[in-house]
């Protein structure tokens, strides 16, 4: 609880109530508003807990008024005064204080502050790079500061939801071996060791493996990993995972365990969690969804028109279905009516998703049909597309074919693109659901090779173990990927517990055996000492908590973030060593 207790005043600020009336008190905290009223200065006192209104009264004490004559916003005061209630009609409703006062005595000055470069107070917008640069005015804002304590309340409950339940919080290493999680690593050089370098962690994933062998049976760690990777809204070098490990168990047992930890966690933050989550396999997820972490909130599901153009004869879609393609479509509902400049504006969209071009229908709401295709259609055509999808005045249906994973990858891209612009999401609530069984693999087109679709380490299905050489393209992974309002929240695997297996896998990847014992041969080891059955999973702490605090970037739920070219306003890092330092690491600059 945070109150008066081992610091230079009697209360806080905020708890003030009209309870209080008539008693003493002693603050501390920041000048956060000062209004001269002639003869009365009101000085708003803010602390952590909120503010209140302090009276500074020549008649009560000049020596006082001369202090709250000469403060200035972000001063540091103590003031000891007497509460009494605010007189009649001058209440505040919206502030939790707003029915008392502080009647001054004794004001002191505990520090000056520079002019500020930007006020502490929400309503203003400030430019994000001088916020960040001043991080610590910042977060002086109390929609900062709630975002620190939710994150705070998020993280205790985690804890204490794990540790209810058997989980031995465990350190791994920041300065280990490059982990394979798909990114680049940051990497460190050993002064000890000329030559060689550390890699900072992508994830704990082998360590916490190793603690599986090791006979933990249950792990967790809130763990800070690296990843040098280009940054997004909701990306940053480094972040934060709730990580988590259990052994013996199947994809059920960590799903169930999950779905309790969370349904505790997300109280902290008013929301009610319905559980079991649905469970989505991956393959139905990108057929009606076309994404991987579909957002549910709003409908827009693709359709399959494919057996509606069987004969068609319009090229586009004939050409796509000879091929082996699909044409599907998706209905945006109230777009009907867009202008021409508007609907087109959604082709970069679908071609940024590999879109060759992009069909549509307009049906007005006055009933008038305009599109660019319409006119190859069959009367036959639009008769059975309407009643396919349920046409209805207003709506904008969007074409994609091609291949059918290209095809999904176009309207789920259009669709989250126009859920967007039509405010879809914003009305429908929270959404939150499993995306399961993964394929084990996924074509590398570039590299022309089989990689990992999570990691090298994830466990195929028992009935898929024939076709790993046979079908990769088949196989699917005991996998599963926590989605909340479309943003990938956490994922996780079952892991290969048999070396022979995890030799197969690592085969079809295109690592042999020398390899992978230069790389993981220290895994590999372990898995031939008795590793049991495990599997587990790591939360996005910092996307979690960005979704329940409602913001769109996790900048805002990270003390210190970076900004997109991976740089600190605050410090200035990164920032050159000096030559000594260099030196000392055995490293030369080009
Ligand atoms: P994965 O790579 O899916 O799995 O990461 C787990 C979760 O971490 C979050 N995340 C990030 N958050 C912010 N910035 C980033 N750059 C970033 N990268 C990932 C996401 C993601 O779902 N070892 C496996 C887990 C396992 O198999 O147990 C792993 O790291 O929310
Ligand atoms: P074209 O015959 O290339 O002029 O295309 C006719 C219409 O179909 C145009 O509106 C194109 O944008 C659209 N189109 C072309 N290729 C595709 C595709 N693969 N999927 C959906 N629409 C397409």
């Amino acid at each position: 609880m945070f109150d008066a207790r081992y610091s230079m005043r009697s209360h806080v600020a905020g708890a003030l109530r009209p309870s209080d009336t008539g008693i003493r008190v002693t603050l501390a905290g920041w000048v956060h508003r000062r209004r001269d009223h002639g003869g009365l200065i009101f000085v708003a006192l803010r602390d952590r807990s909120g503010l209140v209104q302090c009276v500074f009264d020549p008649e009560t004490s000049t020596a006082a008024f001369a202090v709250g004559e000469s403060v200035r916003p972000e001063w540091v005061v103590r003031l000891s005064g007497t509460v009494r209630r605010r007189p009649p009609g001058t209440e505040n409703p919206a502030l939790a204080t707003g029915e008392v006062e502080v009647v001054v005595e004794h004001a002191e000055v505990l520090n000056r502050s520079e002019t500020p470069p930007f006020e502490v107070d929400s309503a203003i917008a400030t430019d994000e790079t001088l916020r960040l640069k001043h991080r610590y005015i910042d977060m002086r804002r109390p929609e900062v500061l709630e975002a620190l304590l939710l994150r705070d309340r998020v993280t205790q409950r985690f804890r204490k939801a794990l540790e209810h339940r058997g989980f031995v919080e465990v350190e791994t290493p920041m300065l280990g071996r490059s982990t394979p999680e798909g990114a680049r690593d940051f990497i460190v050089p050993s002064r000890l060791n000329p030559g060689e370098f550390y890699a900072l962690p992508q994830s704990p994933q082998l360590y916490k493996q190793l603690l599986m062998v090791g006979g933990l049976e249950r792990y967790y760690q809130i763990a800070r990993c690296f990843r040098d990777e280009d940054l997004r809204a909701d990306r940053q070098p480094e972040f934060t995972q709730v990580d988590i490990e259990m052994s013996f168990v199947t994809a059920d047992d960590v799903l169930a365990l999950m779905e309790e930890v969370l349904h505790e966690v997300v109280r902290e933050a008013g929301v009610d969690l319905p559980v079991p989550l649905q469970r989505l396999g991956y393959a139905e997820a990108m057929d009606r969804y076309g994404s991987d972490r579909p957002d549910t909130r709003y409908g827009m599901e693709l359709a399959d028109l494919s057996a509606v153009f069987a004969g068609t004869t319009f090229k586009v879609f004939g050409s796509a279905l000879e091929a082996g393609g699909v044409v599907k479509a998706i209905v945006a509902p109230c777009a009907g009516d867009w202008s021409r400049g508007r609907i087109d504006a959604l082709a970069p969209v679908a071609q940024e998703a590999g879109a060759k071009g992009l069909a549509w229908i307009a049906f007005s709401s006055d009933g008038q049909v305009r599109s660019p295709i319409a006119k190859f259609l069959s009367e036959s055509e639009m008769a059975a597309l309407r009643q396919r999808l349920d046409v209805r005045p207003g709506d904008l249906v969007l074409f994609a074919a091609d291949e059918r994973a290209a095809a999904n990858e176009v309207l789920g891209a259009l669709r989250v693109h126009l859920a967007q612009e039509l405010g879809l999401a914003a009305k429908g609530g929270f959404s939150c659901l499993w995306v399961v069984d993964f394929p084990l693999f996924k074509w590398d087109e570039e590299e022309g090779r089989w990689s990992a679709n999570h990691h090298p380490f994830t466990r195929p299905f028992d009935e898929h173990l024939d076709m790993i050489e046979s079908d990769p393209a088949s196989v699917l992974s005991y996998s599963y990927d926590l989605v909340m309002n479309g943003v990938e929240v956490g994922g996780g695997t079952l892991r290969i517990h048999d070396p022979q297996l995890q030799q197969r896998v690592l085969g079809v990847l295109g690592i042999d055996e020398e390899e992978a014992k230069e790389q993981f041969g220290f895994l590999l080891d372990a898995l031939a000492y008795g590793a049991p059955p495990h599997g587990g999973i790591a939360l996005g702490l910092d996307r979690l908590v960005m979704l329940l605090a409602r913001k769109h970037s996790i900048r805002d739920v990270i003390a210190f973030p970076k900004t997109s070219s991976g740089a600190c306003p605050l410090t200035g890092a990164p920032a050159p060593v000096a030559p000594r330092q260099l030196r000392d690491v055995h490293l030369r600059l080009e």
